[in-house]
């Protein structure tokens, strides 16, 4: 009979002859053609659903896109679709609400450069949700505007290379947002102190199978499942090997741990130029919606500069650790609402989205 021990190997060893055998990111031929088909700028006199295209290349939790957009005589709404929430990592709707601020702030921007001027409204109540009426305006493609398809979440390690101060200034006027403060750490006792938040926050959701199921859910090893679902977590973004998905599922068992995550962190910690952490003046939808409207503009302003950057939200995820790191921050009675850290490295192949006609209502 075989041991526990030899299962294990032999579905390692499988999953190693698997990845060896469809290489590292091989055949993304298709899934390339996609992400190039979805990530243009507008051309002449764009529709609406175009506009909604560019919002939905927004930074978003999971990648679940947890949107709807509803065309108005004004405009276009944003709506919250609960069907698309992560409930282990974001019981309260904390990323869900950020993510529609992404979007609207992408929605935003893409419109002033097909000449329209948008004015954003946050409507309250059971189901908050974002109104963007839309008039002529004058037209004007922003650097902003013309980072839109190229902003990603790049979650390798850095170059180590410093920012200058002169960047920081443009990522902290971009991110600029009534309601919402944005502090820089670049000093390394501060990132160190930062990173021992992060490694005991990982520590947590590797010690909490509800988290890894939800997150395993989203994840996608191979191309075709990314192109069939057109959403989720694909692995070559993250850096990781491409493999057929029942592959990557036994990888991910195998090779996921604490420990290999952890030190993971202190790599890509260590080799950032910085950390920004965005805190908005209250925990509500409200201040939700404006911290992702000032994280997508730092974003953006960041890729214009040639600058990357990637979340390491985990203390802020925890509920014990959170109201710790916001003492460390000097806000104690505040709820700290992302850590992005940010520096220098080449591009990661990009996220897919799914198609506009699947999210309008
Ligand atoms: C509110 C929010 C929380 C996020 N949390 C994490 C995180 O904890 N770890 C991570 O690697 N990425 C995180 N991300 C990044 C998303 O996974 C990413 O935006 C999504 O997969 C789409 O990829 P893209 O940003 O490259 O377009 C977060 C994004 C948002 C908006």
């Amino acid at each position: 009979m075989l041991s526990r021990r030899t299962l294990v190997l032999s579905g390692v060893t499988a999953a190693a002859a698997g990845a060896a055998a469809y290489g590292f990111w091989p055949r993304l031929g298709r899934y390339q053609e996609e992400v190039a088909r979805q990530r243009q700028l507008l051309s002449a006199d764009p529709t609406l659903e175009a506009l909604i295209g560019l919002a939905t290349l927004a930074a978003n939790g999971h990648n679940t896109q947890p949107w709807r957009f509803r065309l108005n005589q004004a405009g276009v709404e944003i709506l919250p679709d609960f069907s698309r929430r992560t409930a282990v990592v974001d019981p309260d709707d904390h990323h869900l609400y950020v993510s529609l601020g992404c979007a609207s702030e992408n929605l935003v921007i893409a419109a002033e450069a097909a000449g329209r001027a948008a004015a954003l409204q946050i409507q309250g109540g059971p189901e908050p949700r974002i109104d963007i009426a839309l008039r002529p305006g004058p037209a004007r493609e922003t650097s902003l505007y013309q980072a839109i398809p190229l902003r990603q979440s790049t979650r390798s390690v850095f170059d180590g290379r410093p920012v200058s101060s002169e960047d920081i200034e443009l990522l902290r006027i971009a991110a600029e947002e009534e309601g919402v403060a944005v502090l820089f750490f670049s000093d390394e006792s501060d990132l160190e102190a930062i990173l021992e938040f992060v490694v005991e926050g990982n520590s947590a959701q590797m010690d909490d199978p509800a988290f890894i199921a939800e997150l395993r859910d989203w994840l996608r090893f191979s191309p075709n499942h990314a192109l069939e679902s057109g959403d989720g977590l694909f692995s070559a973004c993250s850096g990781n090997p491409v493999v057929p998905q029942w592959i990557g599922g036994a990888m991910f068992d195998a090779f996921f741990t604490k420990a290999s995550e952890n030190d993971k962190y202190r790599d890509q910690v260590r080799s950032s130029a910085g950390v920004a952490v965005f805190v908005g003046d209250r925990a509500d939808p409200e201040h939700w919606i404006k911290v992702g409207r000032s994280f997508q503009r730092f974003a953006l302003q960041a890729t214009a500069l040639g600058i990357r950057n990637a979340h390491l939200n985990m203390p802020i995820e925890v509920p014990a650790i959170r109201p710790q790191f916001a003492d460390w921050l000097g806000m104690p009675d505040s709820r700290p609402d992302l850590i992005i850290r940010f520096g220098r490295a080449p591009a990661l192949p990009m996220s897919l989205r799914r198609p506009v006609s699947e999210i309008l209502v």
